[in-house]
């Protein structure tokens, strides 16, 4: 159960002395939530021990899950990690951006920020609010995605007052996240060597055409086995999981269409469903997805097709298409294989 203690403040449109209060705020290692290109983001200070504690309480998530770490500018990572020639390319491409490079942590970052982890991971976000209240802030903010432990990623305000209303200080509400999906999570191996913890909009395509060579951590497309730590532990929790018992359905959008074609209508079972499909499914009941043909438009899309679903008690099951692992396809693949806790079925 959630106890409301704290009067939140929510700034709509926050102007830059909105923005400026909220820096104050956390400063004074109070939590304020904010918007980012990928999802909103739930900060506080990562040089206070207390302040980071305070998250972990918010989002109700185990304290050996470490958390991202904001920066204004990608040169100030060397204040906080050990930068290499990797990152310094990686940041040099997609900073700022959607992208989280894993380096070995200087002391100054608690121990309570990396969950005990003796590396840091490090973004740049280039939502122009974030990239203020970074800058007003001078301190590096630690912020994992604003939504309750387990429940999806939050792309919008509301679904923050959802989760997060009277658990902190401030939100500032920057509208709907244009992506819609968390940062793609790197581990460098070398110079030109990177294994990938957890897909975004930083694609391998995108990778590899710049000269990377990239391994995928097996936890991005396989239930990690009991007792087994992934590389990113976060990738071990069961995510975005919706009350409804959620089944993908493995096969080509034909046989998607004649899945659902001979399913008996029934209240209690919705779809996720693609905008070409919905005319030839008779009286289902429907989230949309967007275009088969638009996946960043998916990825956009899929956060708040889940919190839906959520909010129909009647649905008790819910089937979604398994997309392609190509380029943000793996990003979607990844998170609805969390949602469904890998439950798959073959067509
Ligand atoms: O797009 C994003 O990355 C959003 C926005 C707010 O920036 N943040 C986000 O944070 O998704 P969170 O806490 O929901 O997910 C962070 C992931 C977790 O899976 C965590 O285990 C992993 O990053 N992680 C954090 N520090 C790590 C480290 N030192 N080594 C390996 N994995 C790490
Ligand atoms: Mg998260």
């Amino acid at each position: 159960m959630k106890v409301n203690q704290l009067n939140t403040l929510i700034f709509k449109n926050p102007s830059q002395d909105d923005i400026n209060k909220a820096a104050e705020l956390l400063r004074a290692g109070k939590l304020v939530v904010f918007p980012t290109e990928t999802v909103y983001g739930l900060g506080a200070s990562a040089l206070d021990e207390t302040a980071a504690a305070r998250i972990y309480a918010a989002k109700g998530r185990p304290s050996d899950n470490p958390l991202i770490i904001h920066l204004a500018k990608a040169n100030d990572a060397s204040k906080y990690a050990d930068i290499s020639p990797c990152y310094e390319k990686l940041a040099d491409l997609f900073m700022p951006g959607p992208l989280t490079v894993v380096l070995p942590k200087k002391d100054c970052i608690p121990f309570s920020v990396t969950g005990g982890l003796d590396t840091v991971a490090v973004r740049v976000p280039s939502h122009p609010i974030a990239h203020k209240l970074l800058e007003a802030a001078s301190i590096p903010i630690a912020a994992p995605s604003a939504n309750r432990s387990g429940r999806p990623s939050c792309t919008t305000a509301e679904h923050v007052i959802e989760d997060m209303n009277g658990m902190v200080d401030a939100i500032l509400d920057g509208g709907e996240s244009d992506l819609g999906l968390e940062s793609t999570i790197l581990l460098p191996r070398g110079d030109k060597e990177v294994v990938l913890l957890r897909p975004g909009a930083i694609t391998i395509e995108m990778l590899t055409e710049n000269g990377f060579e990239v391994t995928l951590d097996k936890a991005v497309t396989e239930k990690p086995k009991e007792n087994e730590k992934p590389l990113a532990p976060g990738m071990k929790y069961r995510h975005y999981a919706p009350k409804a018992q959620m089944i993908l359905l493995d096969g080509t959008l034909d046989d998607i269409a004649e899945f659902m074609r001979q399913y008996p209508d029934d209240p209690s079972v919705a779809f996720l469903c693609y905008d070409e499909l919905k005319s030839k499914t008779g009286n289902k009941k429907i989230i949309n997805l967007g275009s088969v043909s638009d996946p960043l438009l998916q990825a956009h899309n899929l956060f708040h097709a889940l919190r839906c679903v959520d909010q129909d008690d009647s649905i008790k099951t819910v089937y979604a298409p398994l997309p392609d692992q190509e380029n943000i396809g793996l990003a979607l693949y990844n998170r609805l294989l969390k949602a469904a806790g890998y439950t798959v079925k073959k067509l």
